[in-house]
């Protein structure tokens, strides 16, 4: 089967004709139609997680990806060979991924496919969707609140901004001027452009007394600390990064973490819902052949996303 796959730590992501994969106990094949590219993706082929993660080369890049159950493992309850399905496939340890004809998942890594949509908009949703629903979720972030989305014009943050404006949040969201009305349509009460100047001083010039939660997708260490001062007293900051310094914001009398996303079949199905009800809008800014996925990472590796990229497989 043709993969785009990495033979080591660090090496350029290349086409390769590998053996399709087999499912064992509790576990699916799926043929892929579609994967969807997340910055997790080149930052696992760079092997920025070292020892934590021990892989198996070549190994196959991509989390994300979506089509049908083409065989299923001893013990599977859930799902049987045609079933249209979505979820996670990156498997470090056993060299699988998503950018590629088949893959095999977890059966809880994987729920029916929404109805209402293409492959390739299902392909978009399962991380940046699952960390957007956490985050709204684990910042309580709710009716009235003021939420300033840092990053918000990416995969993860045009989810939070649709998912935080319906629970009647305020939404300020970074974006460029090409990207505004775009923002507004998501749900964005305010747009603050990110490329002219200082973030956190023109939201304090319009908003004096500041907002209640921070969603930083995008701000290393000191801007992210930086950012925080723009927080009222007793509300929530996060980073997606691992920016957030708890002493930082202990002296600040802020709530803040570091984010670690907590799939779940639960969660996919949660989102495939909001999806067919017309509640949340997958924004697939760019889709390209599987050939064309080392263009797509190095796109990534940028930090330029426009929504979602999508391989079509
Ligand atoms: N901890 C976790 O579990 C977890 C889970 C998911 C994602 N993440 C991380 O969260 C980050 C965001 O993920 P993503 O998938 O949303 O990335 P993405 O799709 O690549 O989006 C990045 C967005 O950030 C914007 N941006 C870049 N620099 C900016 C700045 N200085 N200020 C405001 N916006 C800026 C870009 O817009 P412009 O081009 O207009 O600047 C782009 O739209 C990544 O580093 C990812 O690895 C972590």
């Amino acid at each position: 089967m043709r993969a785009v796959a990495v033979s080591a730590f660090g090496e350029q992501p290349q086409l390769m004709d590998l053996p399709q994969p087999e499912p064992g106990p509790g576990e699916v094949l799926v043929r892929l139609s579609a994967a969807g590219v997340n910055p997790i993706d080149w930052k696992i082929a760079d092997g920025s997680f070292g020892d934590a993660m021990p892989a198996v080369f070549p190994l196959v890049m991509g989390s994300d990806g979506a089509g049908e159950v083409a065989a299923v493992g001893t013990g599977v309850r859930r799902f049987t060979v045609g079933d249209p399905v979505f979820g996670q496939f990156q498997r470090v340890e056993r060299g699988g991924g998503s950018y590629a004809d088949f893959a095999v998942a977890a059966e809880a890594s994987l729920a029916p496919a929404a109805r209402s949509v293409t492959y390739a908009t299902s392909a978009a949703l399962p991380t940046a969707g699952m960390t957007a629903y956490n985050l709204v979720e684990e910042t309580r972030v709710s009716e009235g609140r003021r939420v300033l989305i840092v990053g918000a014009t990416g995969g993860v943050g045009t989810f939070a901004t649709q998912l935080a404006a319906g629970r009647g949040a305020e939404v300020i969201a970074t974006a460029r001027p090409a990207m505004v009305e775009l923002m507004r349509n998501l749900g964005a009460a305010e747009t603050v452009d990110h490329t002219a100047g200082p973030v956190a001083e023109r939201v304090l010039a319009d908003h004096p007394d500041g907002v209640d939660v921070l969603i930083d997708l995008i701000s290393g260490p000191a801007e992210f600390s930086e950012m925080t001062r723009l927080v009222r007293d007793g509300g929530t900051a996060v980073s997606t990064i691992g920016s957030a310094d708890a002493d930082d914001l202990t002296e600040h009398n802020l709530r803040g973490f570091n984010f670690v996303n907590r799939p779940s079949p639960q969660l996919l199905e949660i989102l495939a819902g909001h999806v067919d009800a017309g509640r949340l809008t997958v924004l697939v800014g760019s889709e390209v052949s599987l050939e064309e996925a080392p263009e797509a990472l190095t796109a990534s590796r940028t930090g330029r996303a426009r929504g979602k990229t999508v391989l079509a497989i």
